[in-house]
Order: structure tokens, then sequence, then C-alpha cells
């Protein structure tokens, strides 16, 4: 095959992707933490196990590099979550929506094994084959069960590799089907009966789950397989700073990521979302006075995040490039009402109760007003 000008063609196409995995945008930081590691690795990890969560809460290497935070939250989630992996238990993350559990999911196994795109996406139709092997019809017809024929799942690869392979959505996936994970888990190794064969877990292969504690009832973890499972529970943002430090270090990257050419948001503007996002979800005024009621859906950090990117889209292209309470408000307005009738009221109420009493806010009353 003809080759194009190998490493000035790599350049342009791996920017111009949409959204680069973990291991492809942090990728040099990863090297400069695997340089300056002199700590014991777990078998087939490419970092040890301090690093990994260095790399995950940010910090400074001694040679000045610095290494950005990728969870903000209790670095003590983040070790217990790497100390599991360096074990035969296997990690589930659980939280409500949005608290970062497939984002802490792709960093670990970028991290820890320099691929998070081993990845099954847990849904109501996922079947057997999608976790453990399909098969190549045109090559079983023509020369019968073979290896050859074997079309190995990410769960597979990562066994075969090594790797850390992750499973998003768990708790979607029928019941019937997640007891595949029970052998693999357990037995460490992969059977394939057609062949009288198996394929063995090698040294650094483990699991990383994600579930929703929201959709409880979907399908219910059976006993046996949350045996095997670590359970760590991401909380939402403990506190507005923590929750306003996420969205301004999401927005930004966005922002970088689509090229928009606005100007960063002001720090105020994000605390003004984010405050009403957390008074919403937890039904009360933040400085704990008045009750406000709740609206059906979730508000969770990551429509923060999308609802200030949106405004700064908004602000750039049909906007003065700043962003303004006009650019944030239909995006807070549908991330609120979610159900037509019932939020509607939820939201109404609360801007004639909260907002409009707050002077500063006055502007993104007035927006709320014509936009209404
Ligand atoms: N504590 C946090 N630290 C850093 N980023 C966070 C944090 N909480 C949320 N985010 C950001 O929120 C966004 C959404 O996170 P993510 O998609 O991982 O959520 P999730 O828990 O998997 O949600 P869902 O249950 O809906 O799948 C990501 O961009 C992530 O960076
Ligand atoms: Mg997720």
């Amino acid at each position: 095959m003809p080759q194009t000008n190998g490493s000035q063609a790599a350049q342009p196409r791996e920017a111009a992707q949409l959204r680069q995995a973990a291991e492809d945008a942090f990728a040099e930081e990863i090297a400069a933490l695997r340089a300056a590691d002199d700590r014991p690795r777990p078998p087939n990890w490419q970092l040890s196990p301090q690093a990994v969560v260095t790399y995950l809460m940010g910090g400074r290497l001694a040679s000045g590099f610095e290494i950005t935070p990728k969870y903000i939250g209790e670095r003590r989630l983040m070790e217990v979550a790497v100390a599991t992996l360096a074990t035969d238990r296997a990690l589930l993350l659980l939280g409500v929506p949005g608290t970062a559990k497939s984002w802490v999911s792709e960093h670990l196994a970028a991290a820890i094994c320099g691929t998070s795109r081993l990845i099954v996406q847990g849904t109501a139709g996922a079947s057997e084959e999608a976790i453990r092997y399909g098969w190549n019809y045109a090559l079983l017809l023509a020369k019968g069960p073979s290896r050859e024929a074997v079309v190995a799942s990410p769960v597979m690869r990562a066994m075969n590799e090594g790797r850390i392979a992750r499973v998003e959505e768990l708790t979607r996936i029928p019941s019937e089907t997640q007891d595949s994970f029970i052998t693999v888990l357990s037995e460490k190794t992969l059977p394939i009966p057609e062949l009288n064969e198996e394929v063995p877990a090698r040294k650094g292969f483990n699991l990383i789950a994600t579930a929703n504690n929201r959709d409880r009832g979907v399908n219910e973890l059976s006993s046996a397989l949350k045996r095997r499972f670590n359970t760590v529970v991401l909380p939402p943002p403990a506190t507005i700073e923590a929750e306003i430090a996420i969205v301004e270090t999401r927005v930004a990257a966005l922002g970088r990521a689509f090229e928009i050419p606005a100007e960063p948001p002001g720090a105020d503007q994000i605390r003004r979302v984010v405050t009403i996002f957390r008074e919403l979800r937890e039904g009360v005024t933040a400085d704990g006075k008045a009750k406000v009621k709740q609206p059906s859906g979730t508000l969770s950090t990551a429509e923060a995040i999308s609802v200030v990117g949106s405004g700064l889209a908004l602000a750039a292209h049909f906007g003065d490039g700043r962003l303004s309470a006009h650019d944030l408000v239909s995006g807070i307005a549908g991330a609120v009402v979610k159900d037509p009738v019932q939020d509607a009221i939820v939201w109404r109420e609360y801007l004639e109760t909260v907002v409009k009493e707050r002077t500063e806010w006055k502007d993104f009353y007035r927006a709320a007003r014509e936009t209404a």
C-alpha cells in the first residue's frame, strides 16, 4: 500500500480527530510519569499504582513537569480503585449520573495498560458474543471451527494481552448475559468449547465496570457477580467550589477541542450555573434558607458542563464572543425542563422566588423572562 510521509501525515489526522482517547490526549503526561517512575509496577502495568494516582489527581514531577488533574475529588477513592486493579478483584465504579464514572474508567485504563479502547458497551441487547467471542462465519463455513475463525471480544483481547477491559453500564446488560463475566473473573480464563480450548488471562488483565445507581432496577447485579467486584462509589462534587473547578477545567478543554472562538467564561457565570444546578438538585437554596421544588430530571455536573459549553458556542458564533446570561438561559431551561408540564412549573417558580430576588442576577432573570 502506498504510504504517505508517515510522521507528517499522522499529526494532522490525530489532531483532526473529534475526540481523542485519553492515552493519546495525555500521551505526553503518561510518558513523563513513566520516565520518572521508579516504584515497583504490578506485572504488565506501564506505571506504578502511585504514578497512576498522580496521573488521575495531578501533581508536579521532580523535573517540574506538570500533570493535570483528571479527577477532582477525594484522593482516597482513586487509591482504592487503583489498588483494587492490582489484585484479582475487578473494579465497579458506581454512582449517580455524571459523577465521572466513565471518565475515571477511561483514564485508569489508559494509565495502567496504555489503552482505554478495549470496551464493551452495556445495552439491553448485549449478547454473550459481545462479552466472549463471536465467529467469522465465512471462515467458519469454509474451514470449520478454528482459532482463526474466532472473533475475539474486547474482553478476550484484554485477557490475551494482559490489559484492562472496560464495561460501560454493566447493569443494563441482561442478567443471564452478565453471568458470562463470572467465569472470566473467577477462573481468569475464557473457554472456547467448540475448539476444546481456552484463552487464559495473562497477568495484568482486569476489568473496570461502571454502573449508574439511578437506573437501578434495570438489571441488578447477581450476588455471585457482585462478589467479584470491589465497588467504589463516586459521589457528586461535595462543595460548590469543587464543582466549579470541574466545570471550569472541562469547559476549557472542550473549548480547545472544538476550537470555539470565544473568551473563556467568566468565573461568575460558571458559579451561577453551578449554583442553580446545585440548588435545584438539592431542593434548597445555597444559604439553606428556602426550599426549592426539584425537577424530574438529573442535573449533574455533566449537564452543567454541557450548558456552559453550548453557551460558549452561542456566544462565539451568534454573540460578541463573551458568554452572557442570554447565552446560558436556554441551555439551563432545557436541562431543567425535561417534563414539559411539571418541570416548567418548577423552573418558573425558581425564577420568580429565587432568581428574581438576587440583585446581581438581574441580567439572568431578564434573559429568562424573555426566553420563556
Ligand atoms: N469529580 C469529577 N472530576 C472531574 N471531572 C468530572 C467530575 N465529575 C464529573 N466530571 C466530568 O463530568 C463529565 C461526565 O462524566 P461521565 O460521563 O464520566 O459521567 P458518568 O458518571 O459516566 O455518567 P453516566 O452515569 O451518565 O454514564 C466528564 O466530562 C467529567 O470530566
Ligand atoms: Mg458513564
